[in-house]
């Protein structure tokens, strides 16, 4: 396999053979979905028309077991995966997500491990997800605004509750916290300041990201999505900013820091500024499917591999032949016109955890 190299430090990854796609991306991160439900329904994720009592959610059985993502993960890391992410749906639905976490800790050369959820069973967890070895945890909010929020979550949120969640795993020591928030024009366009002025200080990161078009449920259109750039002249407006670089080749976020030392916050504009170039994630659906983008239409099918008894080399070879041929860059190519026409098959968000 041409692009497959092997690590220059035998110590640290003794077995293990970094990849690179056809683009001279690595495989650096993978997302891992636990399970499709989740107790909120947020109309640009999951919106209650569809997803309702008549909608059919995963079985357990159809799941992957804890012992399949373990392997799955296990072959991830021996390509190079350093980061996991667990995400969902709503992964603190998982009642045993502690046990996963003290297992996916352990796995060499996993030297970070966060979990992505909506804070609403976040408080009393948190303690419990910190001892398990969770490094971070970014939780998604997208407005202090009580009825906004609401309206954000399919009415199934708790303000108070979320909040709660963000002090219990700051104590927990699972910072420094990102808070997510989606931002749509008309929706809650017009309280970005009020949330950013919440956390100012905090040491929390406040993130804008940019509506997008993900699957085809959500009713996406360019007219509700809010620039970036926008947003930014207007944070500037009210307290001025610099920008600061990036953490890490790959930081989905542009990162700014407040000049008055207030803290730090982002943008993720994959809609208007679209950042292929440097993606190394891989995202692993909770049926077991492995997409190599966001956007993506089809993903492979390692569950049922994993059934049929393929061993941990068959699992390593897949993995590393689907990396392989990635070509994947879809924000870079995206035609807003086919997105709000919903022509294009995308996979779910929810399905896939962002
Ligand atoms: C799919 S959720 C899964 C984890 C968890 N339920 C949560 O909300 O944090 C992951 C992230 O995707 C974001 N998201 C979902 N749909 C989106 C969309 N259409 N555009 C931008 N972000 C979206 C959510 O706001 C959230 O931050
Ligand atoms: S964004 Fe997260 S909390 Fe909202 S519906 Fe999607 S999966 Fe659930």
């Amino acid at each position: 396999m041409q692009n497959e190299t092997m690590s220059s430090n035998p110590e640290t990854r003794s077995a293990s053979s970094r990849v690179v796609d056809a683009l001279e991306r690595p495989l650096h991160d993978l997302r891992i979905s636990l399970l499709d439900q989740c107790n909120f329904r947020c109309p640009y994720c999951m919106p209650v028309s569809t997803f309702n009592s008549d909608y059919e959610f995963l079985k357990r059985q159809q799941r992957l077991s804890h012992d399949e993502i373990i392997r799955i993960a296990t072959a991830a890391t021996a390509l190079g995966v350093s980061k996991i992410r667990l995400t969902g749906g709503e992964p603190l639905l998982d009642k045993s997500i502690a046990g996963l976490i003290e297992r996916l800790a352990v796995l060499p050369g996993v030297d970070d491990l966060a979990l992505t959820t909506n804070g609403m069973l976040l408080a009393p967890l948190a303690k419990q997800l910190a001892d398990a070895g969770l490094h971070r945890v970014t939780i998604s909010l997208d407005s202090v605004d009580k009825d906004i929020f609401a309206r954000m979550s399919g009415d199934r949120g708790d303000l108070d509750r979320v909040l709660a969640g963000i002090d219990a795993a700051a104590r927990a020591g699972l910072g420094p916290l990102k808070i997510n928030a989606v931002v749509q024009k008309g929706v809650n366009d017009h309280v970005v300041l009020d949330l950013l002025e919440h956390f100012r200080g905090s040491g929390h990161i406040v993130r804008l990201i940019e509506f997008m078009d993900v699957g085809n449920r959500n009713g996406w259109r360019m007219d509700q999505v809010v620039a970036s750039r926008l947003l930014l002249d207007t944070v500037q407006a009210r307290w001025p900013v610099r920008a600061v670089g990036k953490n890490y080749p790959g930081e989905v976020a542009r990162r700014y820091e407040y000049v008055d030392g207030a803290g730090e916050i982002g943008f993720i504009s994959s809609v208007t500024e679209p950042f292929c170039g440097d993606c190394s994630r891989a995202r692993l659906s909770a049926d077991g499917k492995l997409y190599t983008c966001l956007f993506a239409n089809q993903g492979t099918d390692l569950r049922e591999s994993l059934r049929n008894g393929a061993d941990d080399q068959e699992i390593k070879d897949i993995l590393s032949s689907i990396w392989l041929q990635r070509a994947d860059r879809y924000s870079e190519l995206r035609r807003p016109e086919l997105a709000e026409h919903h022509v294009l098959k995308k996979v779910e968000m929810y399905r896939i955890g962002g």
